[in-house]
């Protein structure tokens, strides 16, 4: 492990300037060696060379893991503004000039302005490793001999740092010629030699400085792209794109005082978090420039800014600007909300909340042995919440049933004979899913660390709900579910197994979801949503184990997260684009309401596995839990209701998504949510009716939202169709053929409760009703059990006399009309066209 840059030693180098008060870095949450069912495995993509003299824990999620993944050439994004890879023999970087908007990403392809590297270098792959890390930063070390080259690779530097002891500097172009060299244009054939402490050279990428902090430096530049210094040079050059001549009296004047690296740490005040970067600076600590990022713009406290037209650099977070100092404060407000919603669920929605619960509780489903990880924990993330509903709605009782599904479901997790388990995966450090240790099509690449945080916040969730209600459950798994903690959230350096709060890029001020597959390319995360969640586990989980420590830092990660998500993933079409801290001047982006995916060199409305607005704003609200009532604010809210209008009124788009549109939209306008909600049949893996009502029901101005909630007739009844007057024979069954008109020969129906909606069952077979949702086959009773597509909503027919139904099959979201033979059949689009029953009493 490498040791070299801690707060401590920040704070004895005196760099701390004199109003900021040292925070603090959380000690480990546990230090136990982690010895799940799974057991131990490495991983079989394991770090290469670029760490040799460290052990794990690796950082898997950084933004520089490419240069440690794989064959360790991989672009990564970063040192921001710049991207960089690493090659045999140099450190290669550039900043994107091309910046496109394609009507759906904004892109800012990767490119290679300059090599940075030593003529005595000798080529091997080997040499060149990572000196060390932090929360950060990454110092790079080169070496050949005694001749080494070292950067210091700190985000948010505009300036790249290369520090040369015995070697002999060399640039080379990624850009084509070099047609200017200090003042002197190049022909081709031609060179310049000229002794100075500051150059500027321009290729294909435009103009760059190279300044000398100590002292003349003898550089030699040819017209075919190579730099080179006359001997050998023990001291630092720094390069610097210049975006425009305007901004070179700030890059002159403070080129001399350049970072080695950042510590941060955080303190917390009652409801308020303050997150802070102190960089470690050589030369003149308050007066280190470093670039800001809207987000940081948005919340730095006391900044010191210089215009920011005298420097800027557009990246795919917008543009970056100059701020002197080197230490921010970055002022968060905490979340308060725990286990529930702040207010109790209005009166209006109470019967219906509770019908909901009775009905969910009791139709859970069955308790398997998880085929993976994140089905698994969405699923069990979702149930857990009824419980605390139940809880919250005075219904104790139906707590017991909602914990004994989860104990069961995770009692697989502790039992080595499971098929999926969880394992401690050696060649990083870090819990994954054993059966993806060589497979990254196995839950996403959780064998290579992707998705960790998403992962493993549902699990924390529902453990934490568990042991709410059982302390000797939360006695036996205590350690068990820290170590998927640890594996998200830990804190510390001192924790020997797990890398320091693994998915969490400080700097860009989210989480990244990538891991290490395939050599760790681009970086990204597509589900903010999930990631909060995360982090909201953790919270519960650290309450549930009265871990202040941890409980603080899970409500700065949320609020952190939370933030990011607005500024980043959220797009205000009405919002001024020139504004300064606008990640995204382009319009045409921000009508698009939402990121699907922000990854390191673009942004965009899409998602790696579809395509439907529905879809692409749904991932990045769900899974809607109470904390969530933080992030989705109206404006947005309201914005992604409209644009999504068109697939809200379409049956063919999912209710799953739909949903949680509904769900974010309760934060504008609860009523039409409360409305909009009743017409959902299904509410997918990670939501459910419950969970519906009860978010709408507790929003702020949710007064009486509930009031006219629709719902099926309850009973037993013949189905009589008013088309023909026949009813549904009993010599049809299984199938529904309104083919009679004695009722002596007619079938007997019992209309169940189902939340919306409701169940029919042929009561001589005690068969439910289903229906194909191809629409092509009559209704049938013929399942034993009833699930997504046993479900129908059956409603006064609108124009009909009273008494006249429609029937509405939820597999589907089509009508009922008669088909062939008066065989009753889901294919009808609209509600006036379809065939209107009477349900006559039994
Ligand atoms: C582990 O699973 C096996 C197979 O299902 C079962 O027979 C055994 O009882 C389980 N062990 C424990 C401790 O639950």
């Amino acid at each position: 492990m490498v040791w070299l840059r801690t707060p401590g030693l920040v704070a004895l180098s005196g760099l701390l300037t004199a109003r900021s008060t040292l925070g603090v870095v959380f000690g480990p949450i546990g230090t136990d060696r982690p010895a799940p069912a799974g057991g131990s495995i490495a991983n079989d993509q394991p770090p290469n060379s670029f760490f040799q003299g460290s052990a794990p824990p690796f950082p898997t999620n950084d933004w520089w893991a490419g240069y440690g993944a794989g064959n360790g050439d991989a672009v990564v994004g970063g040192p921001f503004p710049y991207q960089s890879s690493l090659t045999a023999t140099a450190i290669q970087f550039g900043i994107s000039t091309q910046r496109g908007f394609d009507g759906t990403s904004i892109h800012q392809n990767p490119q290679t302005d300059w090599a940075a590297g030593f003529v005595e270098h000798d080529g091997n792959i080997q040499n060149h490793k990572a000196l060390s890390w932090d929360s950060q930063s990454v110092t790079v070390q080169y070496f050949t001999g005694t001749s080494t080259l070292t950067s210091y690779l700190v985000p948010g530097s505009p300036y790249l740092t290369f520090n040369y002891a015995n070697s002999t500097p060399r640039f080379t172009s990624g850009q084509g010629a070099i047609t200017s060299f200090a003042g002197t244009a190049l022909a081709a054939g031609a060179s310049a030699t000229v002794s100075a402490t500051k150059f500027q050279v321009i290729n294909g990428a435009g103009t760059y400085i190279i300044y000398s902090l100590n002292g003349a430096i003898s550089l030699t530049a040819t017209n075919a792209g190579v730099i080179t210094a006359g001997a050998t040079f023990n001291g630092v050059l720094r390069l610097v794109k210049l975006n425009a001549p305007g901004h070179q009296a700030l890059l002159d004047q403070y080129s001399a005082n350049y970072p080695r690296g950042v510590a941060t740490d955080y303190d917390f005040n009652g409801n308020v978090g303050t997150l802070r970067f102190t960089w470690s600076v050589t030369g003149n600590a308050a007066n280190l420039l470093m670039l800001t990022w809207p987000h940081h713009r948005l919340k730095l406290q006391s900044p010191n800014y210089p215009p920011t037209t005298s420097l800027s650099y557009l990246t795919t977070k917008g543009y970056m600007y100059p701020a002197i100092g080197n230490v921010w404060n970055l002022r968060y407000d905490l979340p308060t909300i725990t286990w529930n919603a702040p207010r109790t669920p209005d009166a209006s929605c109470r019967a219906s909340l509770i019908a909901g619960l009775e009905y969910e509780i009791a139709h859970l489903p069955a308790v398997t042995a998880p085929g993976d990880f994140y089905f698994f924990g969405g699923n069990v993330g979702a149930v857990s919440r009824l419980a605390l509903i139940a809880e919250h709605v005075g219904r104790n009782d139906l707590v017991t049933p909602v914990v004994a599904y989860l104990k069961a479901s995770f009692s697989f997790f502790f039992n080595s004979t499971s098929a999926v388990l969880p394992a401690y995966e050696t060649a990083w450090g870090g819990i994954i899913n054993k059966a993806g240790y060589n497979s990254v099509w196995v839950d996403f690449g959780n064998g290579y660390y992707n998705d960790h945080h998403f992962h493993y916040g549902y699990f924390l969730a529902a453990s934490a709900v568990i042991a709410k209600y059982d302390a000797q459950w939360l006695n036996t798994y205590r350690s068990t579910l820290n170590w998927f903690l640890r594996d998200i959230v830990n804190p510390s350096r001192n924790d020997p197994y797990f890398a320091v709060t693994r998915c969490r890029d400080w700097f860009a001020g989210h989480s990244w979801a990538s891991g290490i597959a395939n050599g760790a390319g681009p970086r990204d995360q597509e589900s903010i949503g999930e990631a909060v969640n995360g982090y909201y586990g953790a919270l519960l989980w650290a309450e549930v184990t009265g871990n202040a420590n941890i409980k603080n830092y899970a409500r700065l990660l949320i609020a952190t997260e939370q933030h990011a998500a607005q500024v980043y993933w959220h797009l205000y079409p009405g919002a001024n684009g020139n504004d300064r801290d606008q990640p995204y001047p382009e319009q045409g982006l921000r009508n698009l309401v939402t990121i699907g995916n922000v990854m390191d060199y673009q942004a965009g409305a899409w998602l790696f596995w579809g395509a439907q607005k529905v879809q692409i704003a749904a991932i990045q609200i769900l899974p809607v839990t109470p904390i969530n009532e933080y992030m989705y604010d109206a404006t947005w809210a309201q914005a992604v209701y409209d644009y999504t209008q068109g697939e809200l009124n379409d049956p063919t788009f999912g209710d799953e998504w739909k949903s949680v549109i509904y769900l974010a939209y309760s934060q504008s306008n609860p009523a039409v949510a409360a409305q909009r909600s009743t017409s959902l049949t299904t509410w997918g893996t990670g939501n459910t009716f419950s969970n519906q009502l009860y978010y709408i029901s507790t929003r702020a101005n949710a007064a009486n939202v509930c009031t006219s909630a629709p719902s099926n007739p309850i009973g037993n009844f013949y189905i009589q169709s008013t088309t023909n007057n026949a009813y549904v024979a009993t010599s049809s069954l299984p199938n529904l053929i309104a083919s009679t008109t004695d009722q002596t020969q007619a079938a007997q129906f019992n209309f169940a409760f189902a939340p919306n909606a409701g169940t029919i069952q042929a009561i001589s077979t005690n068969q439910f009703v289903t229906a194909d949702d191809s629409g092509n086959f009559a209704l049938s009773a013929a399942r034993a059990t009833a699930s997504a597509w046993e479900v129908f909503i059956v409603r006064q027919k609108q124009g009909a006399a009273t008494g006249v139904y429609s029937i509405l099959a939820a597999s589907n979201k089509q009508y009922i009309g008669l088909g062939a033979g008066n065989s009753l059949i889901n294919n009808v689009a609209t509600e006036a066209a379809s065939t209107g029953f009477r349900l006559v009493a039994v």
